[in-house]
């Protein structure tokens, strides 16, 4: 979590950090800082809450300075308060950091030995101390550089856990220093000026050349070079990737929130990911151009899909369709889960890693687990360098382009169209499904984004129907087959917009006692589009109606046998099995959005939340 980026070159003003930082906000958003050095200067402004709070104080800082760095949290150790926001101090060193240190008790009570004084709680500031301390051991004869370099190899030594680190030394202005283990940093080129961030997003606006810093490494960035070096000290050289984002993909572009925007956008998220990966002439799916490359489909006779939150729902999502179309086991793990539990793979076990940041540590661990017990890996990412998409033998991007709204949404259907790609192409190679059937999945697929476009039309309708759910305490949401994940998906995306407690049940599971809580004061969300399940997933609803609950229904456009028994009905439109769950979303999402806009919640930034999950 946390964003951070930094700059060195021939001046930037206040600003930079700001505009930077804002585009990372969706990281964290408890409290923020800036630490520019102008003329041997230090200046630090800091601020507590969102950087709203942080800009009023900009006048503070310098009008242009030529090396700076800037953070905004989300709290780990020690509250979201001023003195807890990065950047921290110790001396002539000035440190920001994200991640987090798990030995900072014991680096504490160290360092409290050697007089240190701690201005914060949090484990950061032991990390400035530390570089201080054993910058301070080191001979003065030698040229500031050289000891700094020396001081960080020491520091991280003695650190565990994750940490990305910014790093300024008042006594050696020309350089900016880089650390990472464990959580994200890109390195940004620009001409005579150089930059380092969180996330590519921060650095679309000065330079689309970028350098993916990893695991075990340093940078150090001066205005007119790069020289990065791993912890054993030997010299890395690192071919910059150019990246196609640009600036209007990171606004709001007319919309009120991000969310709103990211709903709209998937149309052109799914299209983008699907296009040219599908031979349309052949009605096959090109794995090649969908990423695979050094893993033998043929070989694969087993299935594990890691994933956190939404990226779990749409894992659940596509399973159905794996063992439709291949007949191979898939089981789906939640990440945090998996790691802890003693998973059996082998060689022929396909482990996929679906994560939109491609940075979420629970799935990033999980994967390397299971790469470390011989299972072939794929990460399915939208963030291209991602730490997930490094670690996977292959690599296939979605292209939702960046997702601003700490929940997600246009990067769900991404993935899904991703996985039902991943799982036809499997069906093809493995010989489990003729032609025909095969192209036709590919043509529904194919339809996909013109369908979408359509469903968004329900915005409106869906907002005026919430006024009346606006201040409801609990919802239910239940789906069978294929919308059960979009009903725990629907339930998701309530709880963490809106604040509103809801769950999401298989609904031929509610009798085995969620229908306790059915009475009159419950409504429940019913996805009971036409699919093979539609009888069964009635006879739930009249079984609820039974009991005095309120129904908002999400059934086929016509359906008014279903509408009748309904108090809301949301009409979709009638499409195959393939589109169906991408239709479903949609107004699930919406639902989700227009409450929490109802009740004056901060759709894009929910409270406790960060959108790129780097903490277990
Ligand atoms: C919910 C949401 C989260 C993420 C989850 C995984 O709206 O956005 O549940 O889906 O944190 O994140 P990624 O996909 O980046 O691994």
């Amino acid at each position: 979590m946390c964003g951070v980026i930094g700059y060195i070159g021939t001046g930037v003003t206040p600003e930079f950090f700001y505009n930077g930082l804002k585009r990372l906000e969706y990281r964290g958003y408890d409290s923020a800082g800036i630490a520019m050095l102008e003329a041997n200067k230090i200046y630090i402004e800091r601020a507590e809450g969102k950087l709203t709070n942080l800009q009023k104080k900009l006048s503070n800082l310098p009008k242009s300075a030529h090396l700076g760095i800037g953070h905004t949290r989300w709290a780990t150790h020690g509250k979201p308060t001023e003195q807890n926001a990065h950047p921290h101090r110790s001396d002539n060193i000035i440190l920001l950091h994200n991640g987090i240190i798990e030995n900072y008790k014991e680096l504490k009570e160290f360092l409290l030995t050697k007089n240190y004084v701690f201005q914060s709680e949090t484990d950061t500031e032991v990390a400035a101390h530390l570089l201080n301390y054993e910058l301070k051991k080191l001979n003065n004869s030698n040229s500031v550089e050289d000891n700094m370099k020396k001081a960080i190899f020491s520091l991280v030594k003695q650190i565990r856990g994750a940490f990305a680190f910014g790093i300024i030394c008042t006594d050696e202005p020309d350089t900016l220093y880089v650390v990472k283990y464990g959580s994200p940093i890109v390195l940004g080129i620009g001409e005579n000026e150089n930059y380092m961030a969180s996330g590519i997003a921060a650095l679309v606006d000065h330079t689309r050349e970028i350098i993916i810093l990893e695991d075990n490494e340093i940078a150090f960035l001066k205005k007119d070079s790069i020289k990065i070096v791993n912890f054993s000290g030997n010299e890395i050289t690192r071919e910059p990737i150019t990246v196609n984002w640009s600036s209007n993909m990171l606004d709001k572009n007319g919309y009120d929130h991000f969310m709103l925007k990211e709903i709209h956008e998937q149309p052109q998220a799914v299209a983008q990911t699907i296009n040219g990966r599908i031979d349309r002439n052949q009605g096959t799916v090109d794995l090649k151009a969908y990423g695979i490359h050094k893993i033998n489909l043929k070989q694969i006779d087993r299935i594990q899909i890691i994933a956190c939150g939404t990226s779990f729902y749409v894992s659940c999502l596509a399973k159905y369709y794996f063992e439709e179309f291949t007949r191979i086991p898939v089981e789906v793990d939640l990440a945090s889960e998996y790691r802890y539990r003693s998973s059996t793979v082998n060689e022929n076990t396909l482990c996929i890693a679906v994560s939109q940041s491609g940075e979420t540590i629970d799935t990033l661990q999980a994967i390397k687990f299971a790469k470390e017990n011989k299972a072939k890996t794929l990460a399915i990412v939208n963030a291209p360098g991602s730490s997930i998409a490094h670690v996977c033998d292959d690599e296939s991007l979605i292209y939702a382009g960046p997702e601003i709204g700490v929940a997600s949404t246009k990067a769900l259907s991404a993935q899904l169209s991703s996985l039902l790609l991943l799982a036809l192409g499997m069906a093809q190679e493995k010989n489990k499904k003729d032609k025909n059937y095969i192209a036709n999945c590919l043509e529904d697929l194919s339809k996909v984004p013109s369908l979408i476009e359509k469903t968004l039309a329900l915005s409106k309708p869906i907002k005026e129907i919430t006024l009346k759910y606006q201040h409801m305490d609990n919802l239910l949401f239940i789906g069978r087959g294929q919308q059960w994940p979009v009903a725990l998906e629907g339930a998701l995306k309530l709880k963490e917009l809106s604040y509103i407690h809801a769950e999401g049940y298989a609904a031929g599971e509610l009798k085995h006692g969620p229908i306790a809580l059915i009475d009159e004061n419950m409504s429940v969300v019913c996805l009971a589009p036409k699919d093979q399940y539609y009888e069964k997933t009635i006879s739930n609803i009249e079984e609820i109606r039974a009991r005095g609950g309120k129904i908002l229904s999400i059934g086929t456009e016509g359906d008014t046998s279903l509408q009748a028994i309904s108090d809301d009905f949301i009409p979709v439109t009638k499409c195959s099995h393939i589109a169906l769950p991408f239709l479903t979303t949609v107004p699930m999402h919406l639902f989700a959005y227009w409450i929490a806009v109802r009740r004056g919640n901060d759709v894009d930034q929910p409270r406790n939340l960060a959108k790129s999950v780097t903490v277990e």
